[in-house]
């Protein structure tokens, strides 16, 4: 292919760094009623990965902080390193060498899209050592290669809005059609993770694959109507159309309290509600930023009068995808 040929970010392109840091955020991916097909992306929390170019080819993944522990150091193991791997095979490189370490600054399990974060944090990183020869949009399929690594499918819900910013709608799984939605301007998403630990690969196997017509037909209606929420900045409708008939009512059921959280969070002054991703945390839209504090702080003051610890975010919607630090 023509690009892998003409740069060698090593010695020709004299400004380009060797070294970068870059931050990626967090997801809500499902937004509720649009199950693998829609997503957005805060702007916070996130990952951030560090990554060198070395003069010895390969990949190795140095350190990792945040995780306890948990994340495999083995780079064809690890979602960031093997997301990257493929990056590099496809530009047919394999004389490039680099160094990565990956800072976890979120909750893993948490349904925030937190090996999405790492992997897209990865990909960025090393596009732009490459010398950004790829679009946003371009390394999207890299970064679902990292989500079928991490949770056995490689859905795009999280590694899109995550890479692209904004909402994004997965038109279409194969071919891939990803389309960039508005975002209503001053929305807010206030999302709380009670410390339950939910893994997306559990998440994911409980659903019912049969469906009944009649709630496919309510389903489609609401990610119509949410899509065309977002293109008519219509704030209510966007609400109204945040249902779920068909995952909800299965995964609900891992989440401390879901029901009362819901009634919590209206009640509260919420836009919509929901779980985020494959849960557990949870998340509402919100019209301003004091509404996002008073879902928050009563979401919180529930799950700590029946013991269960929790963080909570309130985030405006991020528009850019990752940054370089
Ligand atoms: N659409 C995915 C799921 C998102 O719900 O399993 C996981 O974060």
């Amino acid at each position: 292919m023509l690009i892998n040929m003409e740069i060698n970010p090593l010695k020709k392109k004299a400004n380009i760094s060797s070294e970068i840091s870059v931050f990626a955020p967090a997801t809500v991916a499902n937004v509720v009623c649009g199950f693998d097909v829609l997503g957005f992306a805060l702007n916070e929390p996130g990952d951030e990965v560090r990554m060198r170019l070395t003069e010895q080819p390969g990949i190795r993944l140095l350190k990792i902080t945040g995780d306890d522990g948990r994340l495999p150091l083995n780079a064809a193991k690890n979602t960031v390193s093997a997301s990257v791997q493929h990056y590099l095979r496809h530009l047919n490189r394999p004389d490039i060498g680099l160094e990565i370490e990956l800072h976890k600054k979120m909750p893993i399990g948490s349904g925030l899209g937190s090996s999405s974060a790492s992997t897209v944090a990865g990909l960025f990183a090393v596009n732009q050592l490459m010398g950004n020869l790829l679009t946003a949009r371009e390394l999207v399929p890299f970064a679902m290669k990292g989500e079928e690594l991490a949770c056995g499918y490689g859905h795009a819900d999280n590694v899109a809005p995550a890479l692209m910013g904004g909402f994004v709608l997965i038109r279409s799984y194969d071919p891939l059609d990803l389309i960039a939605l508005p975002t209503p301007s001053g929305l807010y998403a206030a999302v709380v993770y009670p410390e339950v630990d939910v893994p997306t690969k559990d998440a994911r196997q409980m659903i019912r694959s049969k469906i009944q017509l009649k709630d496919a037909v309510i389903q489609w209606g609401n990610v119509a109507g949410l899509v065309s929420g977002l293109f008519l900045n219509d704030i209510d409708l966007i609400g109204r159309s945040m249902k779920d008939v068909l995952v909800e009512p299965v995964r609900s059921i891992l989440i401390p309290d879901f029901y009362k959280l819901r009634e919590l969070a209206m009640k509260a002054g919420a836009v919509g509600f929901g779980i985020s991703g494959s849960g557990p945390s949870v998340f509402a839209l919100v019209k301003d930023e004091e509404t996002g504090r008073k879902v928050t702080s009563a979401l919180r003051k529930h799950l700590e009068s029946i013991n269960i610890r929790s963080l909570a975010y309130i985030s405006t919607i991020n528009n850019e995808g990752p940054r370089v630090l």
